[in-house]
């Protein structure tokens, strides 16, 4: 625990002298109500919007997105943010530096000007492999949100089921939504389900992408349009993984139980694959606000190299077409024709070979950007240690030191802190079906993701360490429990009660 429990590090803090005494305070400005609320979460205390108050929260335009000024007096406090988004980043970092001193809760007397260091910060949720309800999304958004993340890719579609209703398509929910992995029950978003979850984000600052799994990753799309898919490939990996952990080999037309990945494909020399893919895309891109749509095309085992190139770069100008910008796992790097702008999203680990390395660069090289989840730092299901009761491994243990040890700027040879667009944090659901297993997982290692997206960069901040990281999350301990967090109480980390 450290005087100033901050996470993500705000850019430049200075301590001020005093405290001011949140014990009959009043808040005044956009977002008082959510300061309100936020400070009797914490505090328990009720705090007044009123118009004579002395905390006052305004937005006045100045600043780069999404950034905000702070300062903490023992006789007031002011909060401007640059913007909307950059007020509520405010609001949320007071919630954090609320503390109790003898007895009472004040915050402590500071100056803080903060912006982000990367303009997508960003989670992932596989809905696929288990099947979340919006409730439990948008839970996700709102505690995500309090640690600036902006972004909230949900993966839609793979082998194990479909799981967003497409009104030109209905065999896709009709049939293909039902399953998830090992027989867990599956489901699917409505359009309304879908727009509640979009503008929910929206109130949060966050965007939506959303993510159809291409050409691999399609096993379900068999079960409502079988003319679209190939036969399953059955991989010498595919029977092995099937062997470790169950669920059954993939047959054509029946749902599939298992997580092996890389034996499905879309025949991509079939013309009414790409109709197919024009309903989709089209009412996929009308209904999404942001600028960005995912459209897959990791571990694409089976397919000639040749197709997957002519594939990738058809699909991408689809998406381009659409308005959208295209955005795919880093394997797309390898096909020359990607649309320009598109986003490439890398998932190797943080010691990568130069193979991984080339694909990735393609995207900036075609003037896009990448997105940078390294599986061994901020693949959030990867277990803790050998003890972690659900996740998997292949990436190895992940403990909350890994999660935090890396650098966008110094992940990937020849890519540079400009190419980065920024950090996500996927979490993939084979092995985790509940509220409570996603929330031992995810916290508390998105809080590194989001301290690496937000904050400045390893050695240009003194608290960007491990031992400034560990003390802060340890102090953010009551915060997570009054916000009902499950998170992983890690060994090594002093929490506080
Ligand atoms: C991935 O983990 N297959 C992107």
């Amino acid at each position: 625990m450290s005087e100033f429990d901050l996470v993500p590090a705000p850019a430049r803090l200075e301590p001020g002298e005093g405290t001011f005494p949140l014990a009959g305070a009043a808040v005044h400005g956009p977002w008082a109500a959510l300061l309100s609320g936020e400070l009797q979460t914490v505090t328990g205390l009720s705090i007044p919007v009123a118009d004579d108050a002395r905390i006052v929260l305004s937005i006045d335009g100045e600043g780069a997105p999404e950034s905000y000024r702070l300062i903490v007096t023992p006789g007031g406090v002011q909060v401007t943010g640059a913007d909307r988004a950059g007020l509520r980043y405010g609001v949320f970092t007071l919630a954090q530096l609320a503390r109790r001193v003898d007895g009472a809760w004040v915050l402590p007397a500071v100056e803080i000007d903060d912006a982000p260091r990367f303009r997508y910060r960003g989670f992932m949720l596989d809905t696929v492999r288990h099947f979340f309800d919006v409730a439990t999304v948008k839970r996700l958004i709102d505690r995500a949100a309090r640690l600036k993340l902006n972004v909230l890719h949900l993966h839609l579609s793979d082998d194990q089921g479909w799981r967003i209703e497409i009104a030109s398509r209905p065999e896709l929910t009709a049939r293909a939504s039902a399953g998830a992995a090992f027989g867990a029950p599956g489901g699917f978003y409505t359009k309304a389900d879908y727009a509640e979850i979009v503008a929910y984000a929206a109130d949060n600052d966050m965007v939506v992408v959303p993510e159809i799994d291409l050409p691999g990753h399609t096993h379900a799309v068999g079960l409502a349009y079988p003319d679209l898919v190939e036969e399953p490939v059955l991989l010498d990996s595919v029977r092995e993984v099937t062997e470790r952990f169950g669920g059954g080999l993939p047959v054509k037309g029946e749902h599939y139980n298992g997580i092996a990945v890389g034996h499905s494909s879309l025949r991509v020399d079939h013309e009414p694959t790409y109709a197919f893919l024009a309903d989709v895309l089209a009412e996929l891109a009308a209904e999404t606000p942001g600028p960005w749509l995912h459209v897959g095309g990791d571990e694409c085992l089976s397919m000639d190299g040749d197709d997957f190139a002519a594939f990738i770069a058809r699909v991408t100008g689809m998406v381009d077409g659409l308005g959208k910008t295209p955005v795919l796992w880093h394997e797309a790097g390898a096909a020359p024709g990607l649309a320009a702008g598109t986003v490439g999203q890398f998932w190797g680990l943080r010691e990568n070979d130069d193979a991984v390395a080339a694909k990735a660069r393609a995207f900036p090289a075609g003037g896009g950007a990448l997105i940078l989840s390294p599986a061994d730092a901020i693949y959030l299901d990867m277990k803790y240690d050998a003890e972690t009761e659900t996740g998997l491994a292949w990436a190895g243990y992940v403990d909350v030191a890994q999660s935090y040890d890396w650098d966008p700027a110094e992940l990937i040879d020849g890519v540079a802190e400009a190419d980065v667009l920024g950090v996500e944090a996927p979490v993939w659901t084979e092995t985790l079906a509940t509220p409570a297993e996603l929330d031992r997982m995810l916290y508390p290692r998105i809080a590194s993701a989001a301290e690496i997206a937000w904050s400045p960069a390893r050695g240009a901040h003194p608290w960007r360490n491990w031992d400034s990281f560990a003390a802060r999350l340890a102090g953010l301990a009551p915060l997570w429990e009054a916000q009902g967090i499950g998170f992983h109480r890690a060994p090594g980390i002093a929490w506080a009660n």
